[in-house]
């Protein structure tokens, strides 16, 4: 495998981890805040990125190519409302699109096919990731300062995230 190719993709695979740990960081927010619905929907937001990176690892892997495993950021200890949660959340998801759309043009550039077949999938679950996230902004957005609005939500998603 192409060298830049390959280190693209081990820093993917930092960034999902970071997501997960960004999301979990977003769970016990609003665990804090007895929002117990909000706090499971991050939590499995969480896994998925935990299966994301271990994709890509074992990616790597399959290709010969070796896995370097990098410094996972902080993520912020405190947030706003969960409506600014939620933006953040979308903001995160556009800028992993990105850097998808961005290791896959390298790929195309590099001649690299079977990296950009694989790379598909993601592109495909970052449609669905963004579209979810502004699902959230959308329905919070609605919910306003409205804190039984909030509670009704809360236990929406709850429903949701357990249903899987
Ligand atoms: Fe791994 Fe939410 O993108």
């Amino acid at each position: 495998m192409n060298d830049s190719v390959r280190s693209a993709i081990n820093d993917q695979i930092n960034r999902e981890f970071y997501a997960a740990y960004l999301y979990l960081a977003m769970a016990a927010h609003f665990d804090e805040e007895a929002l117990a619905g909000f706090s499971g929907w991050m939590k499995l937001q969480a896994q998925e990125e935990l299966g994301h990176a271990m994709r890509l690892y074992g990616y790597l892997l399959e290709r010969g190519a070796r896995v370097e495993l990098q410094t996972i950021e902080a993520p912020p200890v405190k947030f706003g409302s969960p409506l600014s949660i939620a933006e953040q959340a979308l903001e995160h998801e556009r800028q992993v699109t990105k850097s998808i759309n961005s290791i896959y043009a390298l790929a195309n550039k590099e001649g690299d096919y079977a990296t950009q077949v694989q790379l598909q999938w993601f592109v495909t679950e970052q449609v669905e990731e963004e579209h979810t996230a502004e699902g959230m902004v959308e329905r919070l957005r609605m919910a306003g300062d409205n804190r039984a609005a909030l509670l009704i939500l809360d236990r929406e998603v709850a429903s949701r995230s357990s249903a899987g």
